[in-house]
């Protein structure tokens, strides 16, 4: 290891929705290989997880659909697992990004005082979000087919801007 590892700073993401089989599993994909990509020659690590509000799936892969979508793109999400998202999540996490909404309330109510983590919805990471805007990634769940894909496009811009956004933060 080089002597410098360690020094790295890290930044730990963690994507939030309400199941965490659909949404956040693959934002927390598309973050990873963004990250495994274009971080390591960069002066930061970035890590990354994902949570639900809800928990119907614990312990469930991601829904079969949101992995035949992400494998489309050559993108593999079949070794995640939901859990559910914990008050000490705020204390461990830099940033929490709630998919939707409701997402964001629930995390607000449950933040315990004194943690650091910066809560936001995840799509205003976007150039194109105005301030007052609040931007969402619709649940796929119980709706067409195409909305699978429709995720995994503003999912995928959102975490490449995300990245971007940290790599130029970290110079
Ligand atoms: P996700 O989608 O929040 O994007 O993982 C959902 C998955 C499951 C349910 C709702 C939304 N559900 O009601 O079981």
């Amino acid at each position: 290891m080089s002597p410098h590892a360690s020094a790295r700073p890290t930044v730990r993401l963690l994507f939030v929705c309400l199941g965490n089989i659909c949404r956040s599993p693959i934002a927390e994909g598309l973050a990873r290989e963004k990250a495994a990509e274009r971080a390591a020659g960069a002066g930061v690590r970035i890590e990354t997880d994902s949570a639900g509000t809800g928990s119907w799936h614990v312990g469930h892969s991601p829904d079969q659909r949101m992995q035949a979508t992400a494998r489309g793109h050559d993108v593999d999400i079949s070794d995640l697992r939901a859990r559910r998202v914990t008050p000490a999540d705020f204390h461990r996490f830099d940033y929490i990004f709630a998919m939707d909404g409701q997402n964001l309330k629930d995390l607000q109510a449950m933040r315990p005082d004194g943690s650091h983590a910066k809560l936001s919805l995840f799509l205003e990471v976007l150039p194109e979000t105005k301030r007052g805007d609040a931007p969402e990634v619709p649940d796929p769940y119980y709706g067409e087919e195409d909305g699978f894909e429709q995720v995994y496009s503003l999912v995928d811009r959102a975490a490449e801007a995300l990245i971007d956004n940290i790599l130029k933060d970290s110079g």
